[in-house]
């Protein structure tokens, strides 16, 4: 398979320095010698550095950046400081992008200074539930995935991870059907190609409610590449156990 799986915990504002590191420690030991997938998880700023003490073959990434490399900017974390912390960083999550107001333009400039500073950008887009039901989803993630993606070269954006993640399956219990998401993936993967991308080499995930009972059906089409999860990568029985279901997902084609 050309893309591995990425399978991406999100903890959100949840879990002490303590309660991360006695998570690492604990996914650590049961993760499997040969691990054919990438796990990477992304808690909280403050527990970021004692993580990156504990972790071996789980990567690390931060929840959110500002764009500017220093300077008067209370509260916000930079680029410069999260290197030789984590890998990546989420952009554009939709808790970032309606209850901080976030907009595309802001989302682009964090998305080209994660790139200056060699942090693997994983962007989020989705739609809500009116903009579904109103028939406007594939017209919204061209948008944002147009504005978001502005003025970045076809390198740059190759470097990119995309995780769709329908608004109204964040959080709710109200998962994308696996159709409803292999749709998207592949429209997504249309709008790569057309911008001259490898779209074989490009991972799309797909976040919203995944949880253990779902993950396979899910992971097992042809363009979903990995997950992004909230809520059930926050018990570490539980994601382990959506780690061990996703190891078994076998792609034809991929
Ligand atoms: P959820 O969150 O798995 O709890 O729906 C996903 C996310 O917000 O990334």
């Amino acid at each position: 398979m050309t893309r591995p799986l990425l399978i991406a915990g999100n903890w959100k504002m949840n879990k002490t320095v303590s309660e991360t590191t006695a998570f690492i420690d604990s996914l650590e030991r049961k993760l499997p010698g040969n691990l054919p997938l990438t796990v990477v998880l992304f808690p909280p700023f403050v527990a970021l550095s004692s993580a990156a003490r504990h972790i071996g073959r789980i990567q690390l990434g931060a929840q959110n950046m500002y764009h500017e490399s220093s300077g008067a900017f209370t509260g916000e974390v930079s680029p410069v400081m999260l290197q030789g912390l984590c890998r990546h960083v989420l952009l554009g999550h939709s808790e970032r992008r309606h209850i901080f107001h976030e907009e595309d333009a802001q989302i682009n400039r964090k998305l080209r200074a994660a790139l200056e500073f060699d942090l693997q950008p994983v962007l989020c887009i989705g739609e809500t539930k009116e903009q579904r039901d109103g028939g406007h989803t594939f017209e919204i993630l061209e948008n944002q995935l147009t504005r978001d993606l502005e003025g970045l070269s076809v390198a740059q954006i190759q470097k990119v991870v995309v995780a769709y993640e329908p608004v109204w399956a964040i959080g709710t219990g109200d998962t994308a059907t696996p159709r409803q998401a292999q749709e998207v993936h592949r429209f997504i993967r249309t709008l790569l190609e057309n911008r001259k991308i490898d779209s074989q080499r490009f991972r799309i995930l797909y976040g919203g409610s995944v949880k253990s009972a779902n993950c396979r059906d899910l992971l097992c089409q042809p363009d979903i590449d990995g997950a992004l999860i909230g809520g059930a990568s926050l018990h570490v029985d539980g994601f382990f156990d959506i780690i061990q279901k996703s190891i078994t997902v076998e792609k034809l084609g991929g």
